[in-house]
């Protein structure tokens, strides 16, 4: 996978992405990353200008139009002559859909990205028009530039790219897959300040143990996520069953029919 950032910061996104498992994945070569700094294809020369006043007045200034561009096409014909395709386009604002899970493995898929950090007031929209395949936002507030959502973007997206986790399977068990959170998870000592572990973990029953991990999701989901929950709910409908059975509450009871409904349904739980 390969992370073509056009950016005013190049440092920003190459320091920030240096370290740890993102900085491994790119010595082994797994990631690429290219930030290229929109500054370099001003037509300034002298001052190698790339922003000016917004027409119809305003605070701030604006990133103008053609460095932008240059920069882009510069990037595109390179991808092009090696992959033939265009790559997509992420204008990182806080004007787009709201990133998440979904869009991540959705964009896991490409070979190259493409992505462009504004600054300042944003960036001038006939060049956005031109260029952009998608409008991201990270979140309902307002940095002072796109250089952190694209890093956040990247680290997300590189940990589907197959080798980023040592283990691939745990990005297909963290939060958010099957629109649940992660159950809670514990390592030794069995027993600290008094807290133990939940003996279950320590009986080797692997069934037994998915089980409750099923149920501390759903139950952790319902407490903290709400609006994830409704939309697992409707994706694992409760099945009515005749058998006659102890009265439970109504949320036990729903929980266990799930645990029993995605045993049947084989879910990757
Ligand atoms: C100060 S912001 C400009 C905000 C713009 N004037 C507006 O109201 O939509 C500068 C740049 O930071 C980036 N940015 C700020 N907040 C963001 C967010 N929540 N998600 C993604 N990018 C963001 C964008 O690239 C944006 O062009």
């Amino acid at each position: 996978m390969n992370f073509h950032i056009m950016t005013l910061f190049p440092e920003m996104v190459t320091d920030g992405l240096s370290s740890s498992i993102i900085g491994r994945a790119k010595e082994k070569g797994l990631i690429s990353l290219n930030a290229v700094n929109i500054r370099d294809y001003s037509n300034d020369t002298k001052h190698h200008k790339v922003d000016d006043y917004t027409y119809g007045g305003g605070a701030g200034m604006l990133m103008q139009a053609q460095p932008i561009y240059d920069c882009y096409i510069d990037i595109k014909n390179k991808i092009e002559k090696e992959n033939g395709k265009a790559p997509r386009v992420i204008y990182v604002t806080p004007q787009g859909k709201v990133f998440n899970q979904e869009i991540v493995t959705e964009l896991a898929k490409e070979e190259n990205l493409v992505f462009l950090c504004g600054h300042y007031e944003g960036v001038d929209e006939r060049v956005l028009e031109e260029i952009v395949t998608d409008y991201i936002s990270i979140g309902d507030y307002v940095l002072t530039g796109g250089e952190l959502p694209a890093m956040v973007m990247i680290d997300a997206i590189s940990r589907f790219v197959p080798g980023v986790l040592n283990n691939d399977e745990s990005a297909m068990t963290d939060s958010f897959n099957n629109n649940l959170l992660e159950y809670p998870q514990y390592s030794r000592p069995e027993e600290w300040m008094g807290k133990k572990v939940p003996p279950i973990l320590l009986s080797g029953d692997h069934k037994k143990v998915d089980e409750w991990r099923l149920e501390q999701s759903i139950l952790r989901t319902k407490e903290r996520r709400p609006d994830l929950y409704e939309k697992w709910l409707s994706e694992n409908p409760p099945v009515e069953k005749k058998k006659k059975r102890r009265k439970k509450s109504s949320e036990a009871q729903v929980i266990d029919e799930t645990v029993k409904d995605s045993e049947n349904n084989g879910d990757n739980i």
